[in-house]
């Protein structure tokens, strides 16, 4: 590619450059036939808008709050693991290009930085996403840790009982660090022979046991607002509702779970539906362009997480890299917006998009 990049999607091939073959393959990969992984992708292409015209759009307000706090944008920073395997200084520079963005950064359980070195780092708004190991103890102490340094909300990742079959990883023999979070706690590292570490490591860790009864024991120990990412289905949203969980992502894991699950745009709605505004509903999967950001927006998402664009702009250029991801989100938004004669997020509405289905009938 020549010349700097003039879309999130070019960081990828720069991240490809960068990179060792392994941990570009690790970025990049989905589960099994990666059909999901395109569909993330490919069904924002289904989906047409419907701009509305001769609107005063001189001043465009891309502002909004997300469980009360004020982002510049509804763009937030998805969870991602090992942020060093992209660049030395790993989530450290993440979160400083969210606080440079003035977004919310949610920072991974499999982060490669620890939470106290990405809490002092900068005062970006964190989140902090968490995976419920079998070692509960574990989970209990990363939770305080967070909670002591200042992060202002959990994201329980509630898809991944095991890990998805992800065939890159395990053809590369897939090696991951020891998680310095966890030093002293748990050893991160195993030896498989066969195929990826990673999974093995999840195989062995991972509480597959986990169901809904646990969130009880989730509020037993944390006094912060509760998000639970992973839902696709109007049953899902309706159970968290009664749970009394403080926020849904739908999201699919950037489809590397479980292969042929929809794209999550195309499910957004009947989330937001069953939710009917009793919790913020968030969004991920496939976000590219200020486009995506618009049409989820219209369906109902108070805001939407990126995940691999950040770690392509990262790989790419460290710090930089993210804040020109973010930025050209950002900008690509203003003008979709103003293109289509919305002057805040709030006049954004479902009017402003057509699906497929809509189109067909
Ligand atoms: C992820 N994702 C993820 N999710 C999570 O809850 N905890 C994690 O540690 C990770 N790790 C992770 C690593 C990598 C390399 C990727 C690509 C994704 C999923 C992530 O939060 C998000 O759901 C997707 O990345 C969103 O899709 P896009 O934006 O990558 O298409």
């Amino acid at each position: 590619m020549e010349g700097e990049p003039v879309n999130v999607k070019e960081f990828q091939e720069l991240a490809r450059q960068a990179l060792p073959k392994m941990y570009y393959d690790y970025y990049t990969g989905g589960a099994e036939d990666q059909y999901t992984l395109k569909e993330n992708v490919e069904a924002f292409h289904r989906i047409t808008l419907r701009p509305r015209v001769l609107v005063d759009v001189s001043r465009i307000d891309l502002s909004t709050t997300v469980l009360g706090y004020r982002v510049s944008a509804p763009i937030m920073i998805a969870p991602t693991a090992m942020h060093k395997l992209a660049h030395p200084e790993g989530e450290v520079a993440t979160a400083r290009a969210a606080a440079a963005c003035n977004t919310i950064m949610v920072l991974s359980f499999m982060s490669t930085c620890t939470v106290e070195e990405v809490a002092s780092s900068c005062d970006a708004i964190r989140f902090f996403q968490l995976y419920v190991y079998k070692r509960r103890d574990v989970c209990a102490q990363l939770l305080q840790r967070a909670e002591r340094n200042g992060y202002k909300g959990i994201v329980l990742t509630v898809d991944t009982p095991r890990l998805g079959r992800r065939e890159a990883d395990i053809k590369n023999k897939m090696v991951a660090p020891q998680l310095k979070n966890f030093e002293g706690l748990l050893s991160t590292e195993v030896d498989d022979e066969e195929g990826s570490n990673l999974e093995a490591f999840a195989k062995e860790t991972f509480d597959d046991a986990l169901s809904w009864r646990d969130l009880g024991w989730l509020r037993s120990i944390t006094n912060l607002p509760i998000l639970i990412k992973g839902v696709l289905t109007r049953e899902d949203a309706l159970k968290a509702v009664e749970v009394g969980v403080d926020g849904i992502i739908v999201s699919n894991h950037g489809a590397r779970q479980l292969d042929f699950t929809p794209a999550t745009i195309s499910v957004l709605e009947e989330v937001v539906h069953a939710v009917g505004g009793k919790v913020p509903v968030l969004f991920d999967g496939g976000v590219r362009r200020g486009t995506d950001v618009f049409k989820a927006l219209a369906l109902g998402a108070q805001a939407v997480l990126v995940g691999r664009p950040v770690v392509y702009g990262l790989a790419a250029k460290g710090e930089y890299g993210v804040k020109r991801v973010i930025q050209m989100l950002k900008d690509e938004l203003e003008l979709t917006m103003a293109l289509s004669g919305c002057s805040s997020v709030k006049d954004i509405t479902r009017s402003h998009i057509r699906t497929e289905r809509e189109r067909l009938q």
